[in-house]
């Protein structure tokens, strides 16, 4: 479950100030899907940044299952992304030096306790997977 409290993202560049989130209040409930809509510039991508542990608020309350994230410091983000989250971004955001199967084991990679061998255990079965949305 996610609950969003009074969520503000306030933008600095040099001299101005955004305010691009001005108090957000969200509740997602277990198997809900959710579609964010609104014009271009309305901070839907600044709010998916926040609930995906990409970013993080200017003030505001995240709660994830309960825990605190506004409240994690970077490693801690870090990894709790890394456990916890799953993100399909509209331009896929692939490592071009890397291959597709190294791609796709890059989070094991990043998690504590899975060794190599694992990992490339696990990998190429991802790949299988991700093959309807690949093609
Ligand atoms: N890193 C940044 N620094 C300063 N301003 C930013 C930054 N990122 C976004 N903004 C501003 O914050 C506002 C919200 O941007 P955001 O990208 O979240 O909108 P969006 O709803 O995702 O738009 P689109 O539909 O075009 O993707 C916009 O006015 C944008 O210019
Ligand atoms: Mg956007």
């Amino acid at each position: 479950m996610i609950e969003l409290t009074n969520i503000r993202k306030t933008y600095f560049t040099g001299e101005l100030e955004y305010q691009a989130l001005k108090g957000i209040d969200l509740t997602i409930n277990p198997n809900d899907y959710l579609a964010l809509m609104g014009s271009s510039g309305s901070g839907k991508s600044t709010l998916m940044n926040i609930i995906g542990a990409l970013d993080i608020p200017t003030s505001g309350e995240y709660l994830l299952r309960k825990k605190p994230i506004h409240e994690l410091n970077d490693n801690q983000i870090s990894e709790f992304r890394n456990q916890e989250i799953g993100f399909v971004f509209q331009t896929f955001n692939l490592l071009s030096k890397l291959s597709a199967l190294e791609n796709v084991g890059l989070p094991l990679l990043y998690a504590d306790g899975i060794e190599k061998e694992e990992r490339d255990a696990k990998s190429p079965n991802w790949v299988n997977e991700l093959r309807p949305i690949v093609f």
